[in-house]
C-alpha cells in the first residue's frame, strides 16, 4: 500500500522554532560549553542544525541504541549499537532526540549517561507525544508537542525512508 505524506510542520516553522531554542541554550550556558549527544540516526538533522545556532562552545559525539529484541517494549532496555567517543566526565551534557514517544528508551539511555560523571545531563528533543508516555521523562527542551501522529522527516523516518524531508509529515495510508 503506498503512502501519502501530509505536512504537518512546515521547514519555515521548523527552522524558526530550532533558532529559538539555539537562542534559549546559548542563554542558559552563557559562560559554559555544551556536549551535545546526539541518538541516531533520527536526531541527526536536528543537532546539526541546532549545534550552529548555539553561540557558546559545542562539542558533539553520537549514539546508536536499539531494542533488545522484540521484548524492549516490557523491559525498556536498550542496546548500545555504537557507544560515544568521548567520555562525559564534568561536561554539560545535552542529549538531542528526534521524538519522545512512550520515553522509554530516553528514560533508559539518561539513566546511562548520567553514571559516567557528568556536570548535567538535559533532554532536547525536537518532537514530543505526551499522549503516548508511558515512562515519565523529564523534557528540559522541546520544539514541538504533537498529537499521536506517525510522523517523518528532520531525521524521522518510515522504514527508513523519507528522513531527508525538510519539514515534519505525518503519514496516511488512505
Ligand atoms: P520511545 O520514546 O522509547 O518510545 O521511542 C522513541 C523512538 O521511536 C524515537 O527516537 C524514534 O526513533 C521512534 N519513533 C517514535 N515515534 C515515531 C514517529 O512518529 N515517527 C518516526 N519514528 C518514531
Ligand atoms: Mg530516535
Amino acid at each position: 500500500m503506498a503512502e501519502r505524506i501530509e505536512v504537518l510542520l512546515t521547514e519555515k516553522e521548523v527552522d524558526k522554532r530550532i533558532q529559538e531554542i539555539g537562542d534559549q541554550i546559548s542563554r542558559d550556558y552563557a559562560g559554559k560549553s555544551v556536549h551535545l549527544v546526539c541518538v541516531l540516526k533520527g536526531g541527526s538533522f536536528f543537532m546539526c542544525e541546532l549545534a550552529k545556532r548555539i553561540t557558546v562552545p559545542v562539542s558533539i559525539d553520537f549514539m546508536s541504541v536499539s531494542s533488545y529484541g522484540g521484548d524492549t517494549k516490557s523491559s525498556g532496555v536498550v542496546r548500545i549499537v555504537k557507544d560515544l567517543d568521548e567520555s562525559l566526565k564534568d561536561k554539560h551534557v545535552i542529549v538531542i532526540e528526534d521524538i519522545v514517544d512512550s520515553g522509554r528508551t530516553l528514560s533508559y539511555l539518561l539513566d546511562m549517561l548520567q553514571s559516567r560523571g557528568p556536570q548535567d545531563v538535559k533532554l532536547c528533543t525536537l518532537l514530543d507525544k505526551p499522549e503516548r508516555r508511558v515512562v515519565e521523562v523529564k523534557v528540559d527542551y522541546k520544539g514541538f508537542e504533537i498529537p499521536d501522529e506517525f510522523v517523518v522527516g528532520y531525521g524521522l523516518d518510515y522504514d527508513q525512508k523519507y528522513r531527508n524531508l525538510p519539514y515534519i509529515g505525518m503519514v496516511k495510508f488512505d
